[in-house]
This record gives structure tokens, C-alpha cells and sequence, in this order.
């Protein structure tokens, strides 16, 4: 099942409020929350205060806090806390991915592991039984409204081939255009900044990726 969420960081930021609901009346309920840290990748972004405050008013939404940052683990709870349905880390920054799973499924969220374009996808092997989501990062992380890398798609085949039967996220250039290739490649999630919250209409792109079913 494909699924649009949209990434919160191509929203108007001087309306954000209203950016989430109009979101939500186009009937997505999953919403991609960056956070970059200025060390892991070279921008910052949205804090837990922010998510806290969206999951505070728009209880039914799920919030995927993708945690583009050193020391996840250090934040962990914060997220949790402010209302995240999911916490996405990246594979890079873990020396035990078996610890951060566990710790975020105790709190009972779903446990991601994301993989930068450098990091191959054997790099997570040994942890996909018990993750939720994988988030293959198809720009390097840091900016929205990238150009996605092709030569990343064969990625998620592979997780495929693997016998991978969680959620595949998809994140960096994610277009209406290259949507069915993603999905043919066998993506569920797709995280799209700069192509939803920027399109002349929105409602139209979320129509669209349902349609894709
Ligand atoms: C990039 C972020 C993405 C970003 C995607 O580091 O992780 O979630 O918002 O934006 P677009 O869809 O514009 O590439
Ligand atoms: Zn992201």
C-alpha cells in the first residue's frame, strides 16, 4: 500500500497551522517531521516543542520524527514525549541499532532505521526483522527540494529481494512523476516536501498517490 506523507519542511512556514490542516482535510494522516542538528547534516530544522504543540492540536495525526542528528538516543524520550507515532534514526550514527529499536518499541512507537545514498542497504541487515520502517534516503539529507538519485531506487528492490516486509519510506525528490517507480520498486511510504506543499494543488497530489493503489 502506498501512502503520501508529507515532509513539513517545504511548508509555509508563516502559516504552518493552517499548512497541517488543509493537509489533514486532504486526508493524509501521517505527516514527516525533519530534525537536523547542524552536525549530522549542515541546516537545522523543527524541535519537540514544535512536534508537541502539532500532535497537541491534531491528536489523530501521526508525526514520523526522522532524526537527522548525532546522539539520537539522547532524544529519544523528548520526541516520544511530544507526541511522535515513529522515530526514524539513521543507521550511521548507531553503534547498536538493537538498543534504540527496543527503546522506542517499549514506549510503544514504531522503530526506524534510515540509510544515507553512501550506505549500503547490508548496513542494516541484521536488524530487519525488527524494524518497522526503513527510510532510504534518496538526496543527501539536510535540504529539501533536491533532485532524487536514481541510483538509489535499487535499494529498496534489494530490501525486497532480502524478503524485507516492512515499511519502505522514501525521502529526498520524491515527485507525481517518479512515484510509480518507486512503488513498482516496492516503497510504501512517500515522503514528499517540495512536490506536495508546494504544488499549485495539493489536494490533486494526494489524490493522485491514493489513486496509485
Ligand atoms: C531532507 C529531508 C526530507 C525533505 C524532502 O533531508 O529528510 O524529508 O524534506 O524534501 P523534498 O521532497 O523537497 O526533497
Ligand atoms: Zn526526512
Amino acid at each position: 500500500m502506498i501512502k503520501l506523507t508529507p515532509s513539513l519542511l517545504a511548508a509555509d512556514l508563516l502559516n504552518l497551522g493552517r499548512e497541517v490542516e488543509q493537509m489533514t482535510k486532504n486526508g493524509i494522516d501521517r505527516l514527516h517531521f525533519d530534525v537536523m542538528d547542524a552536525h549530522f547534516v549542515p541546516n537545522l530544522s523543527f524541535g519537540p516543542a514544535f512536534c508537541k504543540a502539532i500532535h497537541k492540536q491534531f491528536p489523530a495525526l501521526k508525526l514520523d520524527a526522522h532524526l537527522m542528528m548525532d546522539n539520537p538516543e539522547q532524544y529519544l524520550d523528548t520526541f516520544l514525549d511530544a507526541g511522535a507515532s515513529s522515530i526514524i534514526v539513521h543507521r550511521e550514527v548507531l553503534h547498536d541499532p538493537d538498543i534504540m529499536v527496543r527503546k522506542i518499541h517499549e514506549k510503544g512507537a514504531l522503530a526506524g532505521l534510515s540509510i544515507k545514498p553512501a550506505t549500503p542497504v547490508k548496513a542494516l541487515l541484521h536488524w530487519l526483522d525488527e524494524t518497522d520502517v526503513v527510510l532510504i534516503m534518496t538526496v543527501e539529507p539536510g535540504f529539501g527540494g533536491q533532485k532524487l538519485m536514481r541510483s538509489q531506487i535499487e535499494k529498496i528492490s534489494l530490501l525486497r529481494r532480502e524478503g524485507y516486509q516492512g515499511v519502505i519510506a522514501v525521502d529526498g525528490g520524491v515527485t507525481l512523476e517518479n512515484a510509480p517507480l518507486l512503488k513498482d520498486a516496492g516503497a510504501n511510504w512517500l515522503i514528499m516536501g517540495t512536490s506536495y506543499f508546494r504544488a499549485e494543488d495539493p489536494a490533486l497530489v494526494a489524490r493522485k498517490i491514493g489513486e496509485m493503489q
